[in-house]
């Protein structure tokens, strides 16, 4: 009978209790495991980075860590991402710099990419070129010649600024002209706060017109 450990991993917040062979390699439990097949296996052997997860914060080849060794701790793989809370509703600024810049090809080095930028952009968030480089060192890329990647995460070093500047403003939002326009307040208009549903929602009805009438909807 095969020996099994039992180990609980807290991963993208939510915790698993498995059952894991001694050997099993953390990069294996989180595949097959948990299902989460984003996070990728190029070498097994701790050259190629497409592997790389967050462990308690820090980025770490998953291939070089038997499942085993991780009890306990808090991982992050890249299907978090879109669901981070700088990733608004849509993509996380990562993720849309990658489509943006056009730093991925074949997509395989992508996930772990991204996860080196996310370690580097969480301690460093406005890092050099040279910065950028030497965080995805670790990761190879037989595509895009590394340009496009470093663009990527550039991309989102200032994404991620201009979201913070705009929340230190209450959410004004500057335009590309220098504009700048304050979002609704749907509270001293005497309206609730709430989503319907519908593509960039007013916020609610406010006291001097129906819910959709300045989305170009129409009221009954
Ligand atoms: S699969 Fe882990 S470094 Fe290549
Ligand atoms: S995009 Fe193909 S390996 Fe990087």
């Amino acid at each position: 009978m095969t020996d099994t450990r039992e180990i609980t991993l807290t991963v993208n917040g939510t915790e698993h209790t498995i059952d894991v062979e001694p050997r099993r390699l953390l990069v294996h439990a989180i595949r097959e495991e948990l299902d989460l097949i984003g996070t990728h296996i190029g070498c097994d052997t701790g050259n190629c980075g497409a592997c790389t997860v967050l462990k308690d914060g820090e980025p770490i080849k998953s291939c070089l860590m038997f499942a085993t060794q991780a009890d306990g701790s808090e991982l992050t793989t890249v299907e978090k991402m879109e669901d981070l809370p700088e990733a608004g509703d849509d993509l996380h600024p990562l993720q849309e710099g990658f489509r943006e810049e056009h730093g991925l090809q074949c997509g395989y080095c992508t996930p772990g990419m991204i996860m080196s930028g996310k370690a580097l952009l969480d301690e460093n968030p406005d890092p050099s070129e040279e910065e950028i480089r030497e965080a995805i060192s670790g990761n190879l890329c037989r595509c895009t010649g590394y340009q496009n990647i470093v663009r990527s995460i550039e991309y989102a070093a200032e994404e991620l600024a201009d979201e913070e500047v705009a929340a230190a403003d209450g959410g004004v939002i500057t335009g590309a002209d220098g504009s700048t326009v304050a979002p609704p307040d749907h509270e001293a208009d005497g309206g609730a706060k709430f989503d319907c549903g519908v593509e960039n929602c007013c916020g609610g009805p406010a006291a001097d017109r129906e819910c959709g009438s300045d989305l170009g909807g129409e009221s009954e």
